[in-house]
């Protein structure tokens, strides 16, 4: 079955002058009602919305979007509320494509941010046959700031893998098996000249030892695949970052069934391996002088006659055995093969893991914030202060010592799941599969998905993560950085 369309993201462009008979947004700043100028002659009164980042109003059509402080964030929400409410008054909006007056004094950080926020704030995913309302196409920001093209380019790719990560975690598990996220991965790669993919199925995986994603994905009559990415880098001697997704199609729980209500949401399980595949685009995109392979185990765990069962013992990659007390926590399972295989054969520098991994992370840290566990600090740094940059926010989690003992087995080497703090204890199990190399967990079971509009966020998949590993991967990219 062929992949729903989504639609496509507004594009922004930077121009140094205003157009005449196109709709005009101005922008307002806290005690600055709107400077009303060229271009909003027949403008009397558009209200005071300067106070609010992502208030927003319209007189005929010229609007004005508020953005509060003028930090990042606030910056971020004004461009995604005013696309929504463009797209909202479609009719009044006068035109799909708009001027955006901005002073000639704003800083290359506020326009990336407004960019990113326009950009992915109108998203919509909608399976349909009926034709799309009217959208706005494009925005043109008018300033006579130098130096802005830059940003906004880069932004805009941030943006589109944001964008391709929501797709992919959007899309139905009717659709979406292992070998169609595989296909959209090689597909994705195409476009982005020099990224590599090797495609594995489950004859490959059976012969390489590949234990966790063979017992995971063995219930289910759509067989798993192992997506790998590679991005060379530019050059010798770069650093080498292995990023690794989790790439469950969908989640039922197997064999330890999941309840009916909310099962459907599990549709998005593949939102880290999503991501891993989004960021891995981007980084290729932007030709960034640093190697960085990109994994995804990907499985559908399913109930039926071969699905694995809980008491089973299974050997990850590397011959490490497993003893499984709970099929649903099926993640980790399929994470370590891969962190096994990544440190086993591709000598990475830094190893870093996205998943929804865990609901106990979403009772610890909400619906906003991925919760990052690491072995070493100034990883955790660069993954925090990189998700800061890009708006998306991180919680460092302890790597407890005194649980340290709790994932070993009395029948096997591990055990899968110990009662305990799960956030916690499924990243100590994961510890145990990667080899002393530095390592970040990055657990976004809480923010994969909304429920509700806020920032540049809309309900389903929110492409979380994409932003952080490609700004993460920019760090390594300059010189003199690993430490
Ligand atoms: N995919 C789920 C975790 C999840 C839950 C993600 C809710 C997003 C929203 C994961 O595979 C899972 O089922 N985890 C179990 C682990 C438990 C059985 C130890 C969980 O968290 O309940
Ligand atoms: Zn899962
Ligand atoms: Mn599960």
């Amino acid at each position: 079955m062929r992949a729903p369309l989504p639609t496509p993201l507004v594009t922004v462009e930077v121009a140094d002058t205003l157009r005449r008979g196109v709709p005009a947004v101005l922008v307002a700043f806290p005690g600055d009602p709107v400077r009303l100028g060229p271009g909003a002659e027949d403008v009397t009164d558009l209200g005071d919305v300067s106070g609010k980042a992502g208030a927003t109003s319209r007189q005929g059509r010229t609007w004005v979007v508020g953005v509060g402080d003028g930090g990042p964030g606030d910056w971020r929400k004004a461009g995604a509320s005013l696309v929504r409410a463009l797209h909202a008054d479609a009719e009044k909006a006068g035109g799909t494509t708009f001027d955006v007056r901005l002073p000639a004094d704003v800083t290359a950080e506020a326009v990336a941010a407004f960019t990113l926020g326009a950009a992915v704030g109108g998203y919509r995913f909608k399976v349909t046959s009926e034709p799309p309302p009217p959208r706005v196409k494009s925005l043109r920001l008018v300033t006579g700031g130098a130096g802005l093209v830059d940003a906004v380019r880069r932004a805009t790719t941030l943006a589109a893998a944001t964008s391709f990560g929501r797709d992919l975690a959007n899309t139905p598990s009717n659709v979406k098996d292992p070998s169609w996220l595989a296909s959209a991965a090689v597909r994705a790669a195409r476009a982005a000249p020099g990224l590599d993919v090797a495609v594995r199925d489950e004859k490959w995986l059976a012969e390489h030892g590949f234990g966790g994603v063979l017992a995971v994905g063995g219930g289910s009559s759509r067989p798993p695949r192992f997506i790998e990415l590679t991005w060379p880098g530019t050059g010798e001697g770069q650093s080498h970052l292995v990023l690794v997704g989790k790439g469950i199609t969908f989640d039922t729980g197997g064999i330890s069934i999941k309840p009916a209500e909310g099962m459907h949401l599990m549709r998005t399980d593949m939102s880290g391996g999503a991501a891993v595949i989004a960021a891995l685009v981007a980084i290729a995109r932007q030709s960034l002088p640093v190697r960085v392979t990109g994994l995804v185990p990907a499985a559908e765990n399913h109930v039926s006659g071969s699905a694995y069962r809980p008491g089973d013992v299974i050997t990850q990659y590397g011959g490490t055995t497993t003893e499984v007390t709970n099929t649903d926590a099926e993640g980790r399972l399929v994470l370590a093969d891969a962190l096994a295989y990544a440190v086993a054969t591709l000598r990475p520098d830094v190893l870093v893991d996205v998943a929804t991994l865990t609901g106990a992370m979403k009772v610890s840290l909400g619906l906003r914030t991925g919760g990052l566990f690491a072995t070493d600090d100034d990883l955790a740094a660069r993954v925090a202060e990189a998700g800061a940059r890009v708006g998306e926010s991180w919680w460092r989690m302890p790597l407890l010592a005194d649980l340290a003992e709790d994932v070993r087995s009395d029948i096997a080497d591990l055990r899968q799941c110990p009662p305990g703090p799960g956030g916690i204890t499924a990243a100590l199990f994961l510890k145990e599969f990667t080899g002393g190399v530095p390592w970040a967990h990055l657990d976004i079971a809480g923010p994969a998905r909304a429920d509700k509009v806020y920032d540049e966020v809309v309900p389903g998949a929110t492409g979380f993560a994409a932003r952080t590993l490609v700004e993460l991967a920019e760090t390594y990219s300059r010189p003199d950085t690993i430490g």
